[in-house]
């Protein structure tokens, strides 16, 4: 679960980005006064943020660890840091989102993960995005003095050191916002390494110039698996803060297919939500998170902790694989039967329906040859699936060999 929070959520705007006038990539988005967009920052009261109720509503899901905006490109923070007075502790509501949360996703069980944004278009130093700057272009970012920039890298060590001192165990450092230094401006070998002697088992995403122990597509399937380990985040609508006006809403079969997609080409979905203004989470998001639960009960076996399964030319549809156990998911109907080719069919013991636990009926088709002369022949696997083994969202097969 990726959850994009800021004070501009109260207003509905999409994270920071309205402030430098908005961003191609984001559709949804808005473009909004510097002074203006950071004004909200004095009337943030989430009264109804309940961190408990979110962690159990991604763990119910099936979800295995959170990733919260503690700070975006706007500067502002989530958590109490004393590096800066623009953050959570000045405003109406004081207390610390980021412990809240990292204590409620804890206490589920869920593993812990930060975002943090390197970009800060609010500090002096950095220096902040002014009117004057825009329109934002890729490049011509403003720079500033050699002494300005070392002040500011004390601040974004500072709040680092922070994050990773003051709340546990953390799983995930997300980083994001790399591409407007060099890794050198950066100082990223110092920063991972400081930030692997503060926390020695945590995994850093690759939005850190030059570091990175898996990496991010963003908003879409890779068409074929990145190499080594990776992970994609995806909103719900076309926006990663809340935006009401936004109604590109993505339906939750699309949703949960796209995590049986993701699963079966051995990756990880971080699914945005996006908490209002108040803290409560918008319904339309609460119901994807209840499909998404009521699926995840049957079926998280064939999601969680497996890799990815055959090739695709061998069954029409995502698989995954945990042993001897191939699951297969249907993302669409069949008529009256799949087949999985290229398989030992005689090493077939079980075919079942996820969830169900129904035994299906198979069948194999071999070659002639094959048949006469190989003991051990590769063929195809014909599975007989009835009306009543479909699941409405996505059904499982489970292939044991
Ligand atoms: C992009 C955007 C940022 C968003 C992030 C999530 O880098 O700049 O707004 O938080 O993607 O992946």
């Amino acid at each position: 679960m990726f959850i994009h929070w800021a004070p501009a959520s109260q207003r509905g705007w999409e994270l920071s980005w309205p402030l430098v006038g908005g961003s191609s990539a984001l559709p949804g988005g808005q473009s909004i006064g510097v002074e203006e967009y950071h004004s909200t920052a004095k009337t943030f009261n989430p009264v109804n943020f309940d961190a408990r109720d979110i962690a159990r509503r991604a763990k119910r899901a099936g979800m295995q660890y959170g990733v919260l905006i503690t700070k975006h490109h706007d500067g502002y923070a989530m958590f109490h840091t004393r590096e800066s007075d623009y953050g959570i502790e000045h405003s109406p509501y004081r207390k610390d989102i980021v412990r809240a949360y990292a204590d409620a996703f804890r206490a589920e069980g869920l593993k812990v993960g930060f975002y943090f944004s390197l970009i800060d278009w609010h500090h002096a130093d950095y220096p902040a995005f002014t009117d004057a700057d825009k329109p934002y272009r890729f490049g011509k970012w403003r720079r500033s003095t050699p002494e300005q920039w070392d002040r500011f890298l004390k601040v974004m060590f500072g709040q680092l050191r922070e994050l990773l001192s003051n709340y546990g165990k953390i799983d995930v450092l997300w980083f994001d916002g790399g591409w407007e230094r060099s890794a050198e401006e950066w100082h990223s070998a110092e920063l991972v390494k400081m930030i692997r002697e503060l926390q020695p088992e945590i995994l850093i995403n690759d939005r850190i110039p030059g570091f990175g122990d898996y990496v991010t597509p963003e908003q879409a399937i890779p068409a074929s698996a990145p190499k080594g380990p990776w992970e994609t985040c995806l909103t719900i609508n076309d926006s990663w803060g809340y935006n009401p006006s936004d109604r590109k809403l993505k339906s939750p079969r699309y949703l949960l297919h796209a995590l049986c997609e993701v699963a079966g080409k051995g990756g990880n979905l971080l699914l945005n939500i996006s908490p209002m203004g108040d803290g409560a989470i918008p319904p339309e998001q609460i119901d994807r998170l209840e499909v998404f639960a009521d699926w995840m009960t049957r079926h998280q076996e064939s999601i969680v902790g497996t890799t990815a399964g055959l090739e695709p030319w061998q069954f029409y549809g995502p698989s995954t694989r945990r042993g001897d156990r191939i699951y297969l998911h249907l993302l669409m109907r069949p008529y009256e039967s799949v087949s999985v080719r290229g398989v030992n069919v005689r090493r077939v013991k079980a075919v079942s329906v996820l969830g169900s636990g129904a035994k299906l009926d198979f069948t194999s088709q071999i070659s002639a040859v094959d048949l006469m002369f190989n003991k051990d022949p590769i063929g195809e696997l014909i599975i007989k699936v009835p009306e009543s083994a479909l699941d409405p969202y996505a059904t499982v097969i489970a292939i044991d060999f």
